[in-house]
């Protein structure tokens, strides 16, 4: 039986997760080989700028130094410096791509090419890129068993906090029959902030101080992140096949300090909650402060309710380059165990 020692990744994207990977990999080699017999090579790697390839293995610790210097990975001394991904997945005999470039829900681009082209040459992906699955989940993972490769996601909801795995595999057997959460952190900061005080202004003002705000703050402020992450859920744990135009969603731009007065008044607060109940909302909405859905800062909590099981709430860091990088480590292993069951 083969035992799939060396997995060969080509890497889309090296900003915060994509180096946090690296930094994850460098730190745990001789672990991952000593317990699973896993040696990752990373033979491709991929950011705005330029390509770095070497079909024998990156040098990562090379990598990360090229990269923090000159701010691009296309210095790095490399056979060719300009290889596109979709000449890497031809070339390169790999077996996996990650795609971690940023996420964007007008189009999903480039991910969403990195990930079919990669799909239907052969090699399974994983991806932290939230953008192609929330407008092509069903196609995605149709493509995936058309083409007999495995595409995992568990990155893209919860960060490293297992949400997708446990809803999946340790509520086996159960039938969920709705859920609730908190899915955004940077949203909940801010919500957090108002009912301690601040106007929406100066708490989204500190938000952007303390780098929770992404580039296009509309993701976050918006909920388009929260709704991509709802599209995720809902295709993955409920078996519906819906895409971001079937999410009915409100972002916080509107939340008023009257609001969260109330709210509090009723010993209540004000919450950006994604729900799947018959219809999938994203909005802000009132929830008692003894629901253990009611975290604060930038928390996430969701929870599952099911048929024999009842209400159980999960709770943990939304995001974060390290914790995304270690749901990528779980992915990969995932993907690993399934090349050997084959
Ligand atoms: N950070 C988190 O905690 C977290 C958690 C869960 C999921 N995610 C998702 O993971 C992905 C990566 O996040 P991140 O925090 O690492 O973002 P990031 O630091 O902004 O890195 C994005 C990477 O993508 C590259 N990139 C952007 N547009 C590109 C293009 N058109 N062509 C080629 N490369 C392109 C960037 O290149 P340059 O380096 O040249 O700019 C950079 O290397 C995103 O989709 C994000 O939503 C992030």
């Amino acid at each position: 039986m083969k035992s799939f020692p060396v997995l060969r990744i080509i890497l889309c994207g090296f900003g915060v997760v994509g180096q946090s990977l690296s930094k994850l990999l460098l730190s745990r080699a001789e672990d991952l080989y000593a317990r699973y017999g896993l040696k990752p090579r990373i033979v491709g790697v991929y950011d705005s700028k330029g390509s770095a390839v070497d079909s024998s293995g990156l040098d990562l610790n090379q990598l990360l130094q090229v990269k923090k210097k000159n701010g691009t990975i296309k210095k790095y001394r490399t056979e060719k410096s300009n290889v596109k991904v979709i000449d890497m997945i031809s070339s390169l005999d790999a077996d996996v791509l990650i795609e971690a470039t940023s996420s964007n829900y007008k189009d999903a681009e480039p991910g969403m090419s990195h990930i079919t082209e990669a799909m239907k040459g052969g090699l399974s992906v994983i991806t932290v890129n939230k953008g192609p699955l929330a407008l092509a989940f069903p196609s995605l993972t149709e493509l995936a068993t058309y083409n007999h490769v495995m595409l995992r996601f568990s990155g893209t909801v919860g960060g490293g906090t297992p949400i997708l795995d446990y809803a999946k595999n340790s509520l086996q057997g159960e039938r969920i029959t709705s859920f609730d959460g908190i899915l955004n952190g940077t949203t909940n900061y801010i919500l957090t902030n108002m009912t301690n005080g601040m106007t929406f202004e100066s708490a989204l003002a500190d938000a952007r101080k303390k780098g929770y705000v992404e580039a296009d703050e509309s993701l976050d402020i918006d909920a388009l992140d929260a709704a991509a992450k709802l599209v995720i859920l809902a295709n993955w744990i409920m078996g519906m096949k819906v895409t971001m135009p079937d999410i009915n969603r409100t972002g916080i731009r509107d939340v008023t300090t009257e609001d969260i007065k109330h709210a509090t008044e009723k010993k209540c607060a004000v919450k950006l909650i994604a729900s799947c109940n018959r219809e999938l909302v994203v909005g802000p909405r009132e929830i008692s402060v003894n629901d253990p859905l009611c975290v604060n800062g930038t928390l996430n909590a969701i929870t599952f309710n099911s048929e024999h099981s009842g209400q159980q709430t999960i709770i943990g860091k939304g995001a974060g380059g390290m914790e995304t990088a270690s749901s990528i480590l779980r992915d990969l292993l995932d993907i690993r165990q399934g090349m050997l069951n084959h």
